[in-house]
């Protein structure tokens, strides 16, 4: 049976979205690893990269991804010293469903979490926060306020909560 123009396109252009599929689930399948947690809006895996790093899939559009990335870069570009409280974005995907991030590791249950906290971090659970090189972290802060406040590095008490209760 011949095709028409028209229908030798559409076939060719089948073919082409199942190659690319192909293309793009095995690259993915090549990068992502294990598992290690997951949030309202992003799930979160070990990067095959490297084990110092992991993988955020931000399937919706809630630009918590392209958030962190943008807050980061903007601490970069001034004084605020901030920076030193938040794990570092290392990659974003253009789409912004995709962010590379340094890996934080749950604190010991022997962890004295601390009595004062940046103002800006307002989301005081323990899952958000981590440590990498014994250093503490946050690696949860795609929904934090305006940056530049410049009362956001001020030093308020915290009250730590885990999603199920107190720490
Ligand atoms: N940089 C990271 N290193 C290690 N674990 C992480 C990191 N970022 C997130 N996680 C884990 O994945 C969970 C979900 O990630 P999170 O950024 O909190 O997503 P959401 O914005 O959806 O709450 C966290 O509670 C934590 O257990
Ligand atoms: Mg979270």
């Amino acid at each position: 049976m011949m095709l028409t123009p028209s229908e030798k396109f559409q076939n060719q252009l089948k073919e082409e979205i199942i190659d690319n599929r192909l293309a793009v689930s095995g690259f993915i399948h090549m990068m992502v690893g294990d598992l290690i947690g997951e949030g309202e809006t992003r799930t979160v895996y070990d990067c095959a990269l490297s084990p110092a790093l992991v993988i955020k899939h931000e399937p919706n559009q809630t630009m918590h991804n392209v958030l962190e990335w943008e807050i980061y870069k903007d601490l970069e570009g001034n004084k605020n010293k901030l920076k030193k409280w938040l794990a570092e974005p290392v990659m974003l995907s253009p789409c912004g469903r995709w962010l590379i991030m340094e890996k934080t590791s749950p604190p010991p249950p022997s962890f004295i979490y601390p009595k004062k906290m940046p103002k800006a971090l307002r989301d005081f659970h323990n899952e958000n926060f981590g440590l990498i090189d014994g250093k503490f972290v946050c690696h949860d802060y795609g929904s934090i306020p305006l940056i530049t406040d410049p009362e956001s590095n001020k030093r308020v008490k915290v009250k730590w909560r885990r999603y199920s209760g107190e720490v």
